[in-house]
């Protein structure tokens, strides 16, 4: 069946040939693996190229969204993460969708069965198990290995672009938004979930975290989330509600009853536990906040002068626990 949106090179727009195990242009050469071409052929940025191994051991070294019987699970925290209801997933119904930044695809199966024609790309090699998370989905994802900087698709192609938990992995989360709507149509929609920035101790403890944290290879790093992630399960299971009298405005501390892991979590490191995904997940959820060396944090402020400066019409910026769900639509 002939495909709605063609690959071309993300640097010269050309059409590609497909020849030997290579798609061809007069200037690049990218291979082919699995059906799946790689068009990530030069990184420039060091800091990219860690975030880029560093999601690759993620999604690779992992089973994390790999089995179907993890879905469900996996399936309510992401609706959660994203401020999402299963309605709001009525947008991609028929549509030509790209997921920028699919990961090994955990949760572009909340999404890719209903689009016309699903797209996905990933900087890392997780796009190489994408495949096999969404093939009971029953759909068939094209793929590819690209950097949503360098996108290879002719400009106005898209009907929806989306893309959770992607842009502030890159090295300026506006231009991640910014060249990704290139590829989009006008009047096309694109739904992302970026970080929000937290209150002031966490901020500073997270970014003390990551900087000891992120030099370390996978599997030191997965080594040196285990004690924060042991500390989370057990302050969870010891179940400790604290009163806070009053609001602190300069810590952002709101009064109220807090659960004490939650209050912690919030306000002074980030230490995340869920019971129904166990300890290996959990542990792979704090290394994946701690390790990249790009997680930018946002205000809605910022979300919203960028929209305003790059044409976009916010249909909404819900804002969650850890971020920003926004739709906007391009306007020219
Ligand atoms: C937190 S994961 C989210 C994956 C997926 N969207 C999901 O919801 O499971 C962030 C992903 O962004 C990808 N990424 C980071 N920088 C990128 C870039 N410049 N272009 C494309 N993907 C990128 C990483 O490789 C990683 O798989």
């Amino acid at each position: 069946m002939q495909r709605i949106v063609q690959w071309v090179d993300p640097y010269t727009n050309e059409p590609l040939l497909e020849e030997n195990g290579f798609l061809i242009s007069s200037t690049g050469k990218y291979a082919l693996h699995d059906g799946i071409p790689n068009f990530v052929t030069k990184l420039n940025d060091p800091l990219q190229e860690q975030v880029q191994i560093s999601f690759g051991n993620k999604w690779t070294k992992s089973q994390f969204g790999q089995d179907d019987s993890d879905f469900p699970k996996i399936k309510d925290v992401m609706l959660e993460m994203m401020n999402l209801n299963e309605s709001d997933l009525s947008i991609f119904q028929d549509k030509v969708v790209l997921d920028a930044g699919i990961g090994s695809g955990s949760s572009a199966r909340l999404w890719a069965l209903q689009a016309k024609e699903f797209h996905g790309i990933d900087i890392s090699i997780a796009v190489y198990r994408a495949k096999n998370a969404l093939k009971s989905s029953g759909k068939e994802p094209i793929l590819a290995q690209a950097d949503l900087n360098a996108l290879p698709y002719r400009d106005e192609s898209f009907d929806i672009i989306v893309s959770n938990g992607v842009f502030h992995h890159t090295p300026n989360t506006k231009n991640a938004l910014k060249n990704c709507i290139k590829k989009l149509k006008i009047g096309g929609l694109c739904l992302f979930y970026i970080y929000k920035k937290k209150a002031p101790l966490r901020e500073f403890a997270d970014d003390y975290i990551r900087s000891k944290v992120s030099d370390l290879p996978h599997d030191l790093a997965m080594e040196a989330m285990k004690p924060i992630t042991n500390f989370a399960k057990s302050l969870h299971e010891q179940s400790i509600k604290i009163q806070v009298p009053n609001d602190v405005e300069i810590l952002g501390i709101k009064k109220g009853e807090y659960d004490l892991q939650r209050f912690i979590y919030q306000f002074f490191f980030k230490c995340f536990w869920n019971d129904s995904w166990g300890f290996e997940y959990s542990n792979l959820t704090n290394y994946d906040w701690y390790h990249p060396k790009f997680a930018w944090r946002h205000t809605e402020k910022e979300i919203q002068d960028w929209c305003k400066e790059l044409n976009l019409e916010t249909k909404y910026v819900k804002e969650s626990e850890s971020g920003y769900t926004c739709l906007v639509k391009k306007l020219s």
